[in-house]
Protein backbone atom coordinates (compact mmCIF):
# COMPACT_ATOMS: atom_id res chain seq x y z
CA UNK A 1 0.00 0.00 0.00
CA UNK A 2 0.78 3.80 -0.84
CA UNK A 3 1.74 5.68 2.45
CA UNK A 4 2.52 9.44 2.95
CA UNK A 5 3.50 9.90 6.59
CA UNK A 6 3.74 13.83 7.66
CA UNK A 7 5.80 14.82 10.06
CA UNK A 8 5.70 17.95 11.62
CA UNK A 9 7.82 19.78 14.22
CA UNK A 10 7.66 18.10 17.94
CA UNK A 11 10.63 16.05 19.47
CA UNK A 12 8.50 12.88 19.24
CA UNK A 13 9.38 12.91 15.81
CA UNK A 14 12.25 10.67 16.66
CA UNK A 15 9.36 8.14 17.26
CA UNK A 16 8.33 8.81 13.83
CA UNK A 17 11.37 6.81 12.22
CA UNK A 18 10.58 3.74 14.38
CA UNK A 19 6.84 4.36 12.92
CA UNK A 20 8.16 4.31 8.76
CA UNK A 21 10.62 1.66 9.63
CA UNK A 22 7.78 -0.65 11.07
CA UNK A 23 5.50 0.51 7.47
CA UNK A 24 8.15 -0.63 5.08
CA UNK A 25 8.99 -4.04 6.86
CA UNK A 26 5.32 -4.57 6.79
CA UNK A 27 5.56 -4.13 2.89
CA UNK A 28 4.39 -0.49 2.23
CA UNK A 29 5.98 1.79 0.24
CA UNK A 30 6.36 4.99 2.57
CA UNK A 31 6.78 8.54 1.56
CA UNK A 32 7.78 10.85 4.27
CA UNK A 33 6.80 14.50 4.11
CA UNK A 34 8.27 16.82 6.92
CA UNK A 35 7.49 20.01 7.39
CA UNK A 36 10.33 22.65 7.19
CA UNK A 37 10.28 22.72 11.42
CA UNK A 38 10.10 18.95 11.66
CA UNK A 39 13.36 18.82 10.21
CA UNK A 40 15.15 20.68 13.08
CA UNK A 41 14.52 17.88 15.27
CA UNK A 42 15.07 14.73 12.86
CA UNK A 43 16.83 15.28 9.33
CA UNK A 44 16.16 14.47 5.79
CA UNK A 45 18.90 12.08 4.98
CA UNK A 46 17.43 9.99 7.81
CA UNK A 47 13.56 10.17 6.34
CA UNK A 48 15.18 9.41 2.90
CA UNK A 49 17.17 6.47 4.16
CA UNK A 50 14.34 5.09 6.50
CA UNK A 51 11.53 5.29 3.61
CA UNK A 52 13.75 4.55 0.52
CA UNK A 53 12.19 7.60 -1.34
CA UNK A 54 13.36 11.43 -2.04
CA UNK A 55 12.01 13.35 0.74
CA UNK A 56 10.89 17.23 0.44
CA UNK A 57 9.37 19.90 2.10
CA UNK A 58 8.71 21.71 -0.69
CA UNK A 59 5.22 22.30 -3.49
CA UNK A 60 7.75 23.81 -5.59
CA UNK A 61 10.07 20.69 -5.91
CA UNK A 62 9.51 17.61 -8.71
CA UNK A 63 6.85 20.53 -10.37
CA UNK A 64 6.36 18.32 -13.89
CA UNK A 65 4.73 15.45 -12.08
CA UNK A 66 2.87 18.15 -9.77
CA UNK A 67 3.69 16.43 -6.67
CA UNK A 68 1.55 18.85 -4.41
CA UNK A 69 -1.17 16.79 -5.59
CA UNK A 70 0.28 13.74 -6.70
CA UNK A 71 1.34 12.24 -3.51
CA UNK A 72 -2.20 12.87 -1.72
CA UNK A 73 -3.74 11.91 -4.92
CA UNK A 74 -1.99 8.15 -5.06
CA UNK A 75 -2.10 7.61 -1.25
CA UNK A 76 -4.11 4.72 0.51
CA UNK A 77 -3.63 6.17 3.79
CA UNK A 78 -1.90 9.72 5.29
CA UNK A 79 -0.35 9.60 8.46
CA UNK A 80 0.59 12.64 10.02
CA UNK A 81 2.92 11.88 13.22
CA UNK A 82 3.43 13.77 15.20
CA UNK A 83 0.70 16.75 14.67
CA UNK A 84 1.63 19.71 16.43
CA UNK A 85 -1.21 21.85 18.43
CA UNK A 86 0.02 24.17 15.24
CA UNK A 87 -0.78 21.46 12.52
CA UNK A 88 -3.50 20.49 13.89
CA UNK A 89 -5.18 24.09 13.76
CA UNK A 90 -3.10 24.62 10.30
CA UNK A 91 -5.54 20.90 9.07
CA UNK A 92 -8.44 22.91 10.78
CA UNK A 93 -7.88 25.74 8.61
CA UNK A 94 -7.17 23.33 5.77
CA UNK A 95 -4.46 25.67 4.78
CA UNK A 96 -1.83 24.54 1.97
CA UNK A 97 1.45 26.61 2.25
CA UNK A 98 3.54 23.71 1.86
CA UNK A 99 3.87 20.13 1.05
CA UNK A 100 2.16 18.35 3.59
CA UNK A 101 -0.85 21.45 3.46
CA UNK A 102 -1.92 20.36 0.28
CA UNK A 103 -1.50 16.53 0.33
CA UNK A 104 -3.64 16.27 3.29
CA UNK A 105 -6.03 18.53 1.16
CA UNK A 106 -5.52 16.65 -2.11
CA UNK A 107 -6.39 12.97 -0.66
CA UNK A 108 -9.58 11.11 -0.23
CA UNK A 109 -7.16 8.34 1.55
CA UNK A 110 -7.74 7.91 5.06
CA UNK A 111 -6.46 10.21 7.06
CA UNK A 112 -4.89 9.33 10.81
CA UNK A 113 -3.16 11.38 13.31
CA UNK A 114 -1.06 11.21 16.30
CA UNK A 115 -1.42 14.60 17.94
CA UNK A 116 1.65 15.39 20.22
CA UNK A 117 2.04 18.14 22.66
CA UNK A 118 2.21 19.55 26.21
CA UNK A 119 -0.62 18.93 28.32
CA UNK A 120 -1.54 22.32 28.71
CA UNK A 121 -2.37 22.92 24.57
CA UNK A 122 -4.15 19.35 24.37
CA UNK A 123 -5.96 20.74 27.27
CA UNK A 124 -6.61 23.92 25.73
CA UNK A 125 -10.28 24.92 24.17
CA UNK A 126 -8.53 25.95 20.67
CA UNK A 127 -6.42 22.32 20.54
CA UNK A 128 -9.92 20.35 21.51
CA UNK A 129 -12.13 22.44 18.99
CA UNK A 130 -9.88 21.30 16.47
CA UNK A 131 -9.63 17.91 17.36
CA UNK A 132 -14.13 17.90 17.43
CA UNK A 133 -13.83 19.13 14.09
CA UNK A 134 -11.21 16.99 12.75
CA UNK A 135 -12.68 14.34 13.65
CA UNK A 136 -16.17 14.97 12.39
CA UNK A 137 -14.62 15.06 9.59
CA UNK A 138 -13.95 11.27 9.69
CA UNK A 139 -10.38 12.07 10.62
CA UNK A 140 -8.61 8.95 12.93
CA UNK A 141 -7.19 9.91 15.82
CA UNK A 142 -4.62 7.71 17.62
CA UNK A 143 -3.99 8.79 21.45
CA UNK A 144 -2.28 11.02 22.70
CA UNK A 145 -1.19 9.21 25.49
CA UNK A 146 -0.92 9.98 28.99
CA UNK A 147 2.93 10.13 30.56
CA UNK A 148 5.98 11.65 30.67
CA UNK A 149 6.63 14.69 28.46
CA UNK A 150 9.68 16.46 26.78
CA UNK A 151 10.98 18.93 29.57
CA UNK A 152 9.94 16.71 32.92
CA UNK A 153 6.27 17.56 32.50
CA UNK A 154 3.55 14.82 32.79
CA UNK A 155 0.10 14.18 31.41
CA UNK A 156 -2.03 13.98 28.05
CA UNK A 157 -0.23 14.72 25.28
CA UNK A 158 2.59 12.19 24.22
CA UNK A 159 2.49 10.71 21.11
CA UNK A 160 0.93 7.23 21.14
CA UNK A 161 4.07 4.36 20.45
CA UNK A 162 5.22 3.60 16.90
CA UNK A 163 3.29 0.16 17.38
CA UNK A 164 0.36 1.87 18.47
CA UNK A 165 0.26 3.94 15.56
CA UNK A 166 1.25 0.84 13.37
CA UNK A 167 -1.51 -0.83 14.49
CA UNK A 168 -3.93 1.65 14.40
CA UNK A 169 -2.73 2.06 10.33
CA UNK A 170 -2.79 -1.48 9.81
CA UNK A 171 -6.67 -1.71 10.68
CA UNK A 172 -7.61 1.38 8.36
CA UNK A 173 -5.88 -0.55 5.56
CA UNK A 174 -8.13 -4.10 6.61
CA UNK A 175 -11.04 -4.86 4.62
CA UNK A 176 -13.61 -5.50 7.54
CA UNK A 177 -14.38 -8.91 5.40
CA UNK A 178 -14.33 -11.68 8.03
CA UNK A 179 -17.17 -9.60 10.23
CA UNK A 180 -18.34 -11.47 12.15
CA UNK A 181 -17.20 -14.68 11.30
CA UNK A 182 -15.99 -17.74 13.67
CA UNK A 183 -12.55 -18.75 13.18
CA UNK A 184 -10.48 -21.44 14.82
CA UNK A 185 -6.95 -21.44 13.83
CA UNK A 186 -4.19 -24.29 14.70
CA UNK A 187 -0.27 -23.26 15.01
CA UNK A 188 2.93 -24.00 16.35
CA UNK A 189 4.68 -27.51 16.37
CA UNK A 190 3.03 -30.10 18.74
CA UNK A 191 5.42 -32.49 21.13
CA UNK A 192 5.17 -35.97 21.43
CA UNK A 193 6.45 -36.96 24.93
CA UNK A 194 9.08 -39.30 25.43
CA UNK A 195 10.01 -39.34 29.02
CA UNK A 196 9.63 -35.96 31.29
CA UNK A 197 12.49 -33.85 29.57
CA UNK A 198 11.83 -35.16 26.04
CA UNK A 199 9.58 -34.98 23.23
CA UNK A 200 9.91 -35.79 19.50
CA UNK A 201 8.98 -32.06 18.18
CA UNK A 202 9.17 -29.80 14.94
CA UNK A 203 10.81 -26.88 13.73
CA UNK A 204 7.35 -24.88 13.40
CA UNK A 205 8.21 -21.48 15.30
CA UNK A 206 4.06 -20.75 14.64
CA UNK A 207 4.23 -17.44 13.37
CA UNK A 208 2.66 -18.01 10.02
CA UNK A 209 -0.70 -19.47 12.31
CA UNK A 210 -0.58 -16.39 14.31
CA UNK A 211 -0.03 -14.25 11.70
CA UNK A 212 -3.27 -16.01 10.07
CA UNK A 213 -5.26 -15.14 13.42
CA UNK A 214 -4.16 -11.87 13.78
CA UNK A 215 -4.90 -11.01 10.00
CA UNK A 216 -8.82 -12.60 10.48
CA UNK A 217 -8.88 -10.53 14.11
CA UNK A 218 -8.22 -7.44 12.33
CA UNK A 219 -10.78 -7.64 9.44
CA UNK A 220 -13.51 -8.53 12.03
CA UNK A 221 -13.33 -12.26 12.57
CA UNK A 222 -13.67 -13.70 16.12
CA UNK A 223 -10.89 -16.25 16.23
CA UNK A 224 -9.27 -18.82 18.53
CA UNK A 225 -5.63 -19.65 18.53
CA UNK A 226 -5.03 -23.55 19.30
CA UNK A 227 -1.44 -22.89 19.80
CA UNK A 228 1.17 -25.75 20.07
CA UNK A 229 4.17 -24.45 22.13
CA UNK A 230 5.06 -21.40 20.78
CA UNK A 231 7.21 -18.97 21.92
CA UNK A 232 6.06 -16.17 23.86
CA UNK A 233 7.36 -12.93 21.51
CA UNK A 234 6.08 -15.10 18.45
CA UNK A 235 2.01 -15.23 20.26
CA UNK A 236 2.48 -11.93 21.53
CA UNK A 237 1.27 -11.00 18.39
CA UNK A 238 -2.00 -12.44 18.48
CA UNK A 239 -2.97 -9.99 21.18
CA UNK A 240 -5.69 -8.72 20.21
CA UNK A 241 -9.65 -8.66 22.27
CA UNK A 242 -11.03 -10.89 19.59
CA UNK A 243 -8.63 -13.41 19.79
CA UNK A 244 -8.90 -15.92 22.62
CA UNK A 245 -5.95 -18.30 22.89
CA UNK A 246 -6.05 -22.33 24.23
CA UNK A 247 -2.94 -23.76 24.38
CA UNK A 248 -2.03 -27.22 23.63
CA UNK A 249 1.07 -29.07 23.83
CA UNK A 250 0.76 -33.34 22.03
CA UNK A 251 -1.36 -33.97 18.94
CA UNK A 252 -4.04 -35.88 20.93
CA UNK A 253 -4.78 -32.59 23.07
CA UNK A 254 -4.40 -30.42 19.53
CA UNK A 255 -6.75 -32.96 18.58
CA UNK A 256 -9.38 -32.86 21.16
CA UNK A 257 -9.46 -28.79 21.38
CA UNK A 258 -9.73 -28.63 17.72
CA UNK A 259 -12.94 -30.99 17.44
CA UNK A 260 -14.20 -28.79 20.68
CA UNK A 261 -13.94 -25.63 19.22
CA UNK A 262 -14.46 -26.65 15.38
CA UNK A 263 -18.19 -27.25 15.96
CA UNK A 264 -19.20 -23.41 16.63
CA UNK A 265 -16.62 -22.68 13.71
CA UNK A 266 -17.47 -20.67 10.32
CA UNK A 267 -13.64 -21.59 8.80
CA UNK A 268 -11.27 -24.13 10.26
CA UNK A 269 -7.37 -23.32 9.57
CA UNK A 270 -4.86 -26.29 10.18
CA UNK A 271 -1.76 -24.41 10.28
CA UNK A 272 -0.04 -26.39 12.96
CA UNK A 273 2.68 -28.99 12.24
CA UNK A 274 1.10 -31.78 14.21
CA UNK A 275 3.56 -35.13 14.33
CA UNK A 276 2.48 -38.07 11.76
CA UNK A 277 3.83 -40.57 14.90
CA UNK A 278 3.87 -40.43 18.93
CA UNK A 279 6.05 -42.88 21.36
CA UNK A 280 4.43 -45.52 22.21
CA UNK A 281 5.91 -45.67 26.17
CA UNK A 282 6.06 -42.47 27.59
CA UNK A 283 8.39 -43.16 30.35
CA UNK A 284 7.31 -41.68 34.09
CA UNK A 285 11.06 -41.03 34.91
CA UNK A 286 13.87 -39.78 32.89
CA UNK A 287 15.61 -42.63 30.58
CA UNK A 288 19.06 -42.35 31.49
CA UNK A 289 22.05 -43.72 30.16
CA UNK A 290 22.04 -46.26 33.18
CA UNK A 291 18.73 -47.95 32.17
CA UNK A 292 21.14 -49.66 30.15
CA UNK A 293 21.88 -49.59 26.00
CA UNK A 294 20.64 -47.22 23.85
CA UNK A 295 16.37 -47.27 24.01
CA UNK A 296 14.29 -48.31 21.25
CA UNK A 297 12.01 -45.90 20.88
CA UNK A 298 8.66 -47.48 19.21
CA UNK A 299 6.08 -44.95 17.55
CA UNK A 300 2.45 -45.32 17.00
CA UNK A 301 0.47 -43.28 14.09
CA UNK A 302 -1.32 -40.04 15.70
CA UNK A 303 -4.74 -39.32 13.83
CA UNK A 304 -5.01 -37.45 10.89
CA UNK A 305 -6.65 -33.95 12.84
CA UNK A 306 -7.64 -32.14 9.38
CA UNK A 307 -9.02 -35.06 7.73
CA UNK A 308 -10.82 -35.79 10.49
CA UNK A 309 -12.41 -32.15 11.08
CA UNK A 310 -13.20 -32.01 6.91
CA UNK A 311 -14.98 -35.63 6.89
CA UNK A 312 -17.01 -34.35 10.37
CA UNK A 313 -18.01 -30.52 9.03
CA UNK A 314 -20.85 -29.26 8.87
CA UNK A 315 -22.26 -27.75 5.58
CA UNK A 316 -20.99 -24.20 4.52
CA UNK A 317 -18.21 -24.77 7.54
CA UNK A 318 -14.53 -24.03 5.43
CA UNK A 319 -11.58 -26.22 6.20
CA UNK A 320 -8.34 -25.28 5.08
CA UNK A 321 -5.58 -27.32 5.76
CA UNK A 322 -1.07 -26.66 5.04
CA UNK A 323 0.95 -28.48 3.30
CA UNK A 324 4.94 -28.08 3.97
CA UNK A 325 7.32 -30.03 1.38
CA UNK A 326 10.28 -30.49 0.24
CA UNK A 327 10.17 -31.38 -3.43
CA UNK A 328 12.82 -31.24 -6.16
CA UNK A 329 10.52 -28.33 -8.16
CA UNK A 330 7.58 -26.88 -8.57
CA UNK A 331 6.03 -29.33 -10.48
CA UNK A 332 6.70 -32.08 -7.78
CA UNK A 333 5.36 -29.62 -4.64
CA UNK A 334 2.18 -29.22 -7.00
CA UNK A 335 1.36 -32.65 -7.64
CA UNK A 336 1.77 -33.85 -3.91
CA UNK A 337 -0.20 -30.56 -2.90
CA UNK A 338 -3.18 -32.22 -5.65
CA UNK A 339 -3.29 -35.39 -3.93
CA UNK A 340 -2.54 -34.05 -0.13
CA UNK A 341 -5.83 -31.93 -0.76
CA UNK A 342 -7.62 -34.86 -1.91
CA UNK A 343 -6.71 -37.35 0.76
CA UNK A 344 -7.16 -35.31 3.60
CA UNK A 345 -10.66 -33.79 1.65
CA UNK A 346 -9.54 -29.97 3.31
CA UNK A 347 -11.37 -27.01 0.84
CA UNK A 348 -8.18 -25.02 0.19
CA UNK A 349 -4.85 -26.14 1.09
CA UNK A 350 -1.75 -23.82 1.41
CA UNK A 351 1.62 -25.26 -0.15
CA UNK A 352 4.84 -23.78 0.93
CA UNK A 353 8.72 -25.52 -0.11
CA UNK A 354 10.14 -25.88 3.46
CA UNK A 355 14.06 -27.02 3.85
CA UNK A 356 17.08 -26.04 6.16
CA UNK A 357 16.73 -22.66 5.25
CA UNK A 358 13.66 -21.64 4.16
CA UNK A 359 9.84 -22.06 5.83
CA UNK A 360 11.14 -22.58 9.06
CA UNK A 361 11.49 -20.30 11.97
CA UNK A 362 11.41 -17.14 9.29
CA UNK A 363 9.80 -14.17 8.87
CA UNK A 364 9.16 -14.49 5.24
CA UNK A 365 7.18 -17.29 3.70
CA UNK A 366 5.84 -17.99 0.34
CA UNK A 367 3.25 -20.06 -0.64
CA UNK A 368 0.70 -21.68 -3.46
CA UNK A 369 -3.07 -20.92 -2.78
CA UNK A 370 -5.50 -24.33 -3.94
CA UNK A 371 -8.93 -23.67 -4.08
CA UNK A 372 -11.69 -25.95 -3.67
CA UNK A 373 -11.32 -28.92 -6.47
CA UNK A 374 -7.64 -28.28 -6.85
CA UNK A 375 -8.24 -25.01 -8.73
CA UNK A 376 -4.97 -22.65 -8.49
CA UNK A 377 -6.19 -19.98 -6.04
CA UNK A 378 -3.14 -17.40 -6.52
CA UNK A 379 0.40 -17.43 -5.10
CA UNK A 380 1.55 -15.21 -2.30
CA UNK A 381 5.25 -14.26 -0.93
CA UNK A 382 7.11 -11.61 1.72
CA UNK A 383 6.08 -11.22 5.32
CA UNK A 384 3.80 -13.65 7.25
CA UNK A 385 1.41 -11.18 7.73
CA UNK A 386 1.17 -10.43 3.88
CA UNK A 387 1.04 -14.24 3.28
CA UNK A 388 -1.33 -14.31 5.69
CA UNK A 389 -3.80 -11.36 3.92
CA UNK A 390 -3.76 -13.52 0.88
CA UNK A 391 -4.86 -16.15 2.30
CA UNK A 392 -7.72 -15.06 3.78
CA UNK A 393 -8.28 -13.11 0.32
CA UNK A 394 -8.89 -16.89 -1.03
CA UNK A 395 -10.59 -17.95 1.89
CA UNK A 396 -13.31 -15.06 2.03
CA UNK A 397 -14.26 -15.94 -1.82
CA UNK A 398 -15.12 -19.12 -0.75
CA UNK A 399 -17.13 -18.17 2.68
O1 LIG B 1 0.46 -34.87 5.90
P1 LIG B 1 1.01 -33.55 6.25
O2 LIG B 1 1.59 -33.51 7.65
O3 LIG B 1 1.94 -32.98 5.25
O4 LIG B 1 -0.26 -32.60 6.24
C1 LIG B 1 -0.21 -31.29 6.66
C2 LIG B 1 -1.59 -30.81 7.02
O5 LIG B 1 -2.29 -31.80 7.76
C3 LIG B 1 -1.54 -29.61 7.92
O6 LIG B 1 -2.72 -28.84 7.72
C4 LIG B 1 -1.51 -30.25 9.30
O7 LIG B 1 -1.98 -29.33 10.27
C5 LIG B 1 -2.44 -31.41 9.11
N1 LIG B 1 -2.15 -32.59 9.92
C6 LIG B 1 -3.11 -33.03 10.84
N2 LIG B 1 -2.89 -34.15 11.60
C7 LIG B 1 -1.77 -34.88 11.44
C8 LIG B 1 -0.80 -34.46 10.50
C9 LIG B 1 -1.03 -33.32 9.77
O8 LIG B 1 -4.14 -32.37 10.97
N3 LIG B 1 -1.58 -35.95 12.19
Amino acid sequence: MNIVVGVTGGIAAYKTVHLVRLLTKGGHDVTVVPTEDALRFVGLPTWEAISRHPVTTSVHDDVAKVRHVALGQAADLVIVAPATANSLAKMTAGLADDLLGTTLLATEAPVLIAPAMHAEMWRNRATQANIATLRERGVHIVGPADGELAGGDSGPGRMSEPEEIFAAAQALLTPGDLLGVRVVVSAGGTREPIDPVRFLGNRSSGRQGVALAAEAAARGAEVTLVAANIAGDVLAEARHPAIRIVTVGAAAELADAMKREAVEADVVVMAAAVADYRPVEVSERKLTKESGGVPPIELAENEDIVAALASARRPGQLVVGFAAETPEDEVELLERAHRKQQRKGVDLLIVNAVGWERGFETAENAVHILGPGGVDAGVASGSKRLVAAAIWDAIAREH
